[in-house]
């Protein structure tokens, strides 16, 4: 049986796949199992901001794993203390704790839990097109409707408000509120930036009236909208900062980063087995080096803003916006993405979509020039040129 033969037959089946198996990585480079190589723009949905097969994290991933693994937060660890350190030092203003998990859903879970015990308040105020995860607590966070009805009932308390509609969010922040959630720049939702008014004016209602403001930048955090945190383009100081994706260099590792208004926490009130395991912070310290070293933010800054302007160059009738920050962009389509996306691949590029209708797209920070240009040529060609429909498989 080939690998995906075997995969439709035993994995569970809640993805949607495309059709071809990758089975190596370099840099922004992908290869199949047939040798095939693609210019890679899903980064692996914002985990590979630092390149796959990165030497300096793989080095540190395997003399942690020869020396010690797993090692849960009831002893200290060297590995441990020296990341939690170091993510308050590089972290926006304000930011005193850590709480380590390992995945983005898991440090939506715990934001929320925090926020909650600090405040004793039960009510959340989220944002439309807002992706937070997909256990029950990020779920219900979450606005898009496919993601929650199957579940329903989910968490009560939740309401969803348009994002960037200050008045709004105003009007929805009562006293009663324990905590806002939101995106710096919404991903999932459709790569759409939030405006300085929005995000600050939220910071400045959660502290009027006593709610934790949760920032949610595991797709945006970690240098890829051109800052290591989206927040620091405005100014932002979030009670409880949520990150995860390329926080440890592709392995599994998500954080909760906490400000003043959230303080120590009591004893026993949270935890995880896995979190803050020695591994994955030997990798994150590894990969935290690497990103500054690279000066890799403002490397997604400069290419991200070259990018952009050549996309926005494409003149093509089904094209709506394209937007973004950093190496996280966007074109909105006047159609359905899908189509697109598979052309995209035909032609040995890799990109995403965010919804139905916007083609999205977030390259290792590592890309070169030289393949973002190859790779804009291509989305040129399949946004101007008549589509072939392809025989098979999805690009979901
Ligand atoms: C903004 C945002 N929050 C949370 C999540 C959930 O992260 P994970 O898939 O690691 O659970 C994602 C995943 O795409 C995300 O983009």
């Amino acid at each position: 049986m080939n690998i995906q033969d075997t995969e439709n037959q035993y994995a569970s089946g809640v993805y949607t796949k495309r059709p071809i198996a990758i089975v190596r990585g370099e840099g922004a480079r992908l290869w199949d199992s047939e040798g095939r190589e693609y210019i890679d723009l899903v980064g692996s949905q914002g985990a590979a901001n630092l390149g796959h097969g990165n030497v300096a994290v793989a080095q540190a991933i395997a003399a942690q794993a020869r020396n010690l693994t797993a090692l849960p937060e009831m002893f200290y660890n060297d590995r441990r203390a020296a990341l939690v350190k170091r993510l308050v030092g590089i972290a926006p203003k304000g930011i005193q704790r850590v709480f380590l998990c390992n995945s983005g859903t898991e440090a939506i879970e715990a934001a929320l839990k925090f926020a909650r015990l600090v405040t004793g308040r039960t009510e959340v105020v989220a944002t439309m097109r807002g992706f937070h995860g997909r256990t029950m607590g990020a779920l219900s966070a979450t606005w898009e409707k496919k993601y929650r009805e199957p579940f329903e009932p989910l968490v009560p308390g939740f309401r969803h408000v348009a994002y960037n509609d200050l008045a709004a969010l105003d009007a929805a922040v009562t006293t009663d509120i324990g905590a806002v959630i939101l995106e710096v720049v919404q991903g999932e939702g459709g790569v759409r930036p939030g405006t300085a008014e929005f995000l600050r004016g939220a910071q400045k209602l959660c502290r009027e009236r006593g709610a934790m403001l949760i920032v949610d930048e595991v797709q945006t955090g970690f240098g890829r909208t051109g800052a290591m945190f989206a927040c620091e383009h405005y100014g932002l100081e979030p009670d409880l900062l949520c990150v995860a994706k390329s926080m440890a260099g592709g392995l599994p590792m998500g954080a909760v980063l906490m400000g003043e208004r959230i303080g120590q926490l009591p004893p026993q009130v949270h935890g995880s087995t896995f979190g803050g395991n020695p591994l994955a912070c030997a990798a994150s310290l590894a990969a935290i080096d690497y990103l500054e070293s690279e000066h890799l933010p403002e490397r997604a800054a400069e290419l991200g803003t070259w990018f952009m302007a050549r996309l926005g160059a494409i003149q093509s009738p089904v094209v709506r916006e394209v937007r973004g920050l950093g190496l996280m962009v966007g074109i909105e389509l006047k159609q359905k993405v899908t189509p697109y996306l598979q052309a995209l691949m035909g032609q040995g590029v890799l990109a995403l979509p965010a919804g139905l209708t916007v083609m999205r797209f977030l390259p290792p920070l590592v890309i070169s020039q030289a393949d973002l240009a190859t790779a804009a040529d291509a989305v040129e060609a399949v946004l101007t040129q008549p589509l072939t429909p392809a025989k098979d498989g999805h690009a979901d």
